[in-house]
């Protein structure tokens, strides 16, 4: 999507055709970075310091990590190795085991000198089918807010969205605001209620960078603002993401999501999942039982970063001194309280049956 008017991608291969480029998440939204990546332990630093986040952008992260690895060494050791480090890196997302798997399968029975170029060319194809499945779910959700707008006698729909299941969080489109990038191109009025999503403020950072630089209204909100909003008629559609999302339609995504779908469900706003195929851990049935739940770092709760008035970004603690911090990085979302998931071959119901009637090669 645009940056100052110019199309991008979160990831590419740099002009020299080996090395990685990336933007470096962690620095937006006050600077545009782009970073190289060299070494599949720079893929992985990236990963895990979430310069590159979100699930789909994670699988393609991944792809192009195992590549760089094929690249410096592609024994048998190398690849297991390079597997590993990478698997390593954030436990909740199943894109990252999805890429790593499929790179697996592909480059285990080559002879170890055919490795390296067939990694690139996969990492490439992962990214591109992520840019179409991205494409296809817009185009499914946009039916939904099409709808919508005619419920609301043409007025402007109003989505509200919690972390950031933007471009930014996949190779292009994003998965929540595909529809909404589309219908903005359609010419129907849309504004978005971002969550600012504490901790990591991925809303307020990233998805209001996203959005605004592509033109599209939106709204920064405190985390504990949607159920007011829904109170209020003022929420028209949820659309999030997912990270993981259990064979029975059990979605896991970025803490406070469940919060919200609560709100919704009580307040009787559509609540959609943004759901590209490759998030569905069809081994799974029971989301809360069995997911990992990521916990990271508690510096991410008890301090901000932030822009001073003089442009320095500086970091400052907002918790007493000696308080225990908690740092949960997802929930789950039971299926009873999704009212769809949008999936790149239509919007199946958030069920066993839902999912095997899109999916029925899973069967
Ligand atoms: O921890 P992050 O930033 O990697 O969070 C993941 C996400 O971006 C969200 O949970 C998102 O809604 C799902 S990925 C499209």
């Amino acid at each position: 999507m645009l940056v100052d008017g110019v199309a991008h991608r979160t990831i590419w291969l740099a002009p020299d055709g080996r090395d990685v480029e990336i933007i470096d998440q962690t620095r937006l939204p006050h600077d545009f970075v782009i970073l190289r990546l060299e070494t599949v332990e720079a893929a992985a630093h990236a990963i895990r310091s979430m310069q590159v986040r979100g699930a789909p952008l994670i699988g393609a992260a991944a792809g192009y990590g195992m590549a760089l690895a094929m690249r410096a060494g592609p024994s048998d050791g190398g690849l297991q190795g390079a597997y590993d480090l990478l698997m390593a890196t954030r436990p909740t997302a199943v894109n990252l085991r999805w890429a790593l798997d499929d790179m697996q399968r592909l480059l285990a029975p080559l002879a170890p000198d055919a490795r390296a170029d067939a990694a690139y060319a996969r990492a490439a194809e992962i990214c591109d089918e992520d840019v179409a499945i991205n494409r296809g779910i817009g185009g499914h959700g946009l039916d939904l807010i099409r709808a919508a707008q005619d419920r609301n006698n043409g007025a402007t729909v109003n989505i509200l969205t919690h972390c950031n299941a933007g471009w930014l969080a996949t190779v292009d489109w994003g998965t929540a605001t595909a529809p909404i990038y589309l219908a903005h191109e359609a010419g129907i009025p849309v504004h978005v209620w971002v969550d600012e999503t504490r901790p990591r403020n991925q809303g307020a950072s990233l998805t209001a960078w996203e959005l605004g630089h592509h033109g599209v209204p939106h709204t920064v909100i405190a985390d504990n603002t949607g159920g007011h909003l829904m109170q209020h008629g003022m929420v028209d559609l949820c659309f999030t993401g997912t990270d993981r999302t259990t064979a029975t339609g059990d979605v896991c995504n970025k803490i406070g999501t469940y919060l919200k779908a609560l709100a919704a469900h009580d307040n009787d706003v559509p609540f959609y999942v943004c759901l590209p195929s490759p998030t569905i851990d069809w081994t799974l049935d029971d989301g809360v039982a069995q997911i990992p739940i990521e916990q990271r770092d508690g510096a991410e709760v008890s301090e901000m970063t932030g822009r001073t008035a003089d442009g320095r970004i500086e970091t400052v603690t907002i918790t007493p001194d000696g308080s225990p911090v908690a740092n949960y990085a997802f929930d789950v979302t039971p299926a009873r309280l999704v009212s769809g998931l949008v999936t790149e071959r239509g919007i199946a119901d958030a069920s066993h049956e839902g999912l095997r009637a899109l999916f029925p090669e899973q069967e």
